[in-house]
């Protein structure tokens, strides 16, 4: 397969810890070409580069950034600087959107207007309508567009996946789903856009577990009711820092999903995230229990180099760790990086199976691969979750209304 080249817009905290790490090993293992960032100051490239852990597992790896390295760190530039960064790329390369959700929209857009093919972060837009349009565009254009859920990736969704399929657990009836990221997170970027008016974190990481009951279960939901706690960030800005929902499921099931920013800094977290489903069978029920916060290691550190400044740890090493490997420095492991290479190696398919073909011929190839890739369900594109739009779009009304019960619309 030839080596793709690889745009990021955005270049903050989802960039640092996961999508920076794996692009520059699938760069270094040659399934990634020139490596380009964009965001709207020089200053959160300045600190990617100079990243200690990242230049340790990366020797001698760097990128090329828009603003340029020698611009002053904190000289605002336009908000569609990317637009530059997208006309210098050859058609149908890779890039990953990674800004704030409700600029999604008009960003993907562009990328596919742009004639790219497309990873973003979930979720994928605010609304469902959005989210149609992206897919319509992207099929007429033959582009790839898929969203970064990465649970799906955690080997026990995949191991449920299958046994649920297999009648192993009966229906759903009853869930608890719960992500409440770290405190530290309110002093972060995120209080410049987590505003009520524009997310709220049942959309920011509810929706993880919303994507993960789905694609377990099959089970589409069908009403929501979401409800937040207001709060100060530092600078003042509202958001809305707390939120429980409960869904209710096509089959008559209710799930119930909690998340927040505001899991202690000194707690050994590093958060608090885990699964719990009841389902029936004949005369029998079922269960699925997912701790997916303490996964049985525990570290205690010398010094505080925990998350969140703590020396004690329950550490992870399912979703993104770096060890050591054949090659120099450390590589990237867990369902976080196998998620992102997932969606870059689908992307290279297309490409490939396409390659040698005339230019009609190519179009048909690649969206045969691509309503391939959407029918397997194992990826999430705008046609296979577009349920998770539908969810985003009534959650925010309900949220907004507080906790009214909201109709999902499967459009
Ligand atoms: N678990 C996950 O899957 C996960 C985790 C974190 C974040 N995210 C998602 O990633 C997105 C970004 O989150 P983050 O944590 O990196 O936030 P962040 O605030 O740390 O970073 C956002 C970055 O985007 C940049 N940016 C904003 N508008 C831009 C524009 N028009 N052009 C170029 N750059 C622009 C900002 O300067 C900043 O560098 C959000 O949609 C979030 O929901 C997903």
């Amino acid at each position: 397969m030839k080596p793709m080249d690889v745009l990021m817009i955005g270049g903050g905290m989802i960039v640092n810890d996961l999508m920076l790490p794996c692009v520059y090993h699938l760069q270094r293992t040659g399934r990634v070409g020139r490596i380009t960032i964009c965001a709207r100051h020089s200053a959160p490239l300045h600190a990617l580069r100079d990243n200690a852990e990242l230049r340790d597992a990366f020797p001698g790896q760097s990128f090329e950034a828009l603003p340029g390295f020698d611009e002053p760190p904190e000289k605002r530039f336009p908000d569609d600087l990317y637009r530059a960064a997208l006309k210098r790329l050859a058609p149908r390369q890779a890039v990953i959107v990674a800004v704030p959700e409700a600029q999604h929209a008009a960003v993907v857009t562009d990328c596919l207007l742009h004639d790219q093919h497309v990873l973003c972060v979930k979720p994928l837009v605010m609304t469902a309508a959005e989210a149609i349009a992206i897919e319509r565009l992207a099929r007429t254009r033959g582009l790839f567009v898929g969203i970064e859920y990465h649970k799906r990736f955690d080997r026990r969704s995949l191991v449920a996946k299958r046994q649920y399929a297999a009648g192993a657990f009966g229906a759903l009836a009853l869930g608890e789903a719960k992500l409440i990221e770290p405190y530290y997170y309110r002093h972060s970027n995120f209080q410049n856009w987590f505003t009520c008016d524009q997310t709220d974190p049942f959309v920011y990481v509810g929706c993880h577990y919303v994507d993960l009951v789905t694609f377990i279960t099959g089970l589409r939901p069908v009403a929501v009711s979401s409800s937040g706690v207001k709060r100060r960030f530092p600078n003042g800005k509202e958001g809305y820092l707390w939120a429980n929902a409960r869904l209710r499921y096509e089959n008559g099931a209710l799930l119930s999903v909690s998340a927040g920013l505001g899991y202690p800094n000194d707690a050994a977290g590093s958060n608090d995230q885990g699964l719990l489903l009841y389902c029936e069978g004949a005369d029998a029920t079922g269960m699925i229990q997912h701790n997916d916060q303490d996964r049985g290691v525990r570290y205690s550190y010398l010094d505080p180099i925990g998350c969140g400044g703590s020396k004690y740890n329950y550490v992870s090493p399912d979703f993104f760790r770096f060890v050591p490997w054949e090659g120099p420095g450390a590589k990237p492991i867990g369902y976080g990086f196998e998620s992102v290479e997932a969606l870059l190696g689908a992307m290279a398919r297309v490409e490939t199976a396409a390659a040698d073909l005339s230019s009609d011929r190519a179009l048909a190839r690649r969206r045969e691969m691509i309503a391939e890739i959407d029918r397997q369900g194992l990826l999430a594109t705008p046609a296979n979750s577009l349920i998770n739009e539908c969810v985003v779009e009534a959650a925010r009304r309900s949220i907004l209304a507080d906790g009214a019960w909201e109709v999902i619309g499967h459009q």
